[in-house]
């Protein structure tokens, strides 16, 4: 069994406005069903890594996998699909679409995918709206929703088309405490009852401490903490 996700040495620089070192040989592993989470000062890089480990930015060298599948240097249109199909995002702000519905924003990316009938994923939307608790919210505008519930549902988002896993940048950075606590509770079941991934950029300490394992970075660098144990054969 391969590693979920891989990165081997990948270096990065920004050219502008002066030419920078970003990313330092930076190698890590991610295994089936691990909550693992990153932290690091801010500018250290994690939002750099986690666009290239989403497969958004090709501008690297280095490799990446995922499922044991090296997908860097593939072309743009298999980049898409990959990312579509094996990765859900969840950002801080939640980036629904303030004017549909919460399960239309839901169901987008399973009718972008096109591996099924706009019925089975407006089911599918459902369901992942109910396991998140905000079915009831289904029919409104994603603009009226809390903060809180704005999140639940760009979870149900990024869980559409069951990805293998699911990455964060600072997730909980814009909840307050309880809401944070309702999201590191589903991003732990998540790992425990579907074996799903997560990969998690977040500031908070407490959050960091529960989760599988800490990945530290320091000025474009892993200084601890990247590699998951072997995967089981
Ligand atoms: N598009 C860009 N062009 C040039 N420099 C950038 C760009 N994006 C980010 N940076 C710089 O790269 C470093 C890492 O940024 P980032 O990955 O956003 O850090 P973090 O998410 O850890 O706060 C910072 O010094 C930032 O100013
Ligand atoms: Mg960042």
């Amino acid at each position: 069994m391969a590693y979920v996700l891989e990165a081997r040495h990948l270096d990065k620089y920004f050219e502008q406005p002066v030419r920078f070192h970003v990313l330092k040989d930076i190698s890590l592993s991610v295994n089936r069903g691990e909550f693992v989470s990153i932290m690091g000062k801010s500018g250290c890089g994690k939002s750099t890594l986690l666009y290239i480990l989403s497969t958004m930015d090709t501008d690297y060298t280095g490799e990446l996998y995922l499922a044991g599948k090296k997908v860097t240097g593939q072309s743009r249109e298999q980049l898409a699909h990959i990312r579509n199909k094996r990765i859900g995002f969840v950002f801080q702000f939640h980036y629904l679409l303030p004017e549909f519905t919460v399960l239309k924003n839901v169901m987008l990316p399973g009718l972008k995918l096109g591996e099924k009938s706009t019925e089975e994923v407006r089911e599918d939307a459902m369901a992942k709206l109910r396991l998140l608790g905000v079915d009831d919210q289904a029919h409104k505008k994603a603009a009226r929703l809390s903060g809180g519930q704005k999140q639940r549902v760009s979870i149900a988002r990024a869980l559409i088309n069951d990805p293998e896993i699911i990455m964060g940048d600072e997730p909980t950075g814009n909840l307050d405490s309880k809401n944070s606590e309702n999201v590191f509770q589903v991003f732990r079941d998540l790992s425990v009852s579907r074996s799903l991934s997560l990969l998690v950029v977040t500031h908070d300490e407490d959050f960091a401490r529960r989760t599988d394992r800490i990945i530290e970075m320091g000025d474009g660098m892993i200084l601890g903490g990247g590699h998951a144990p072997a995967p089981a054969s």
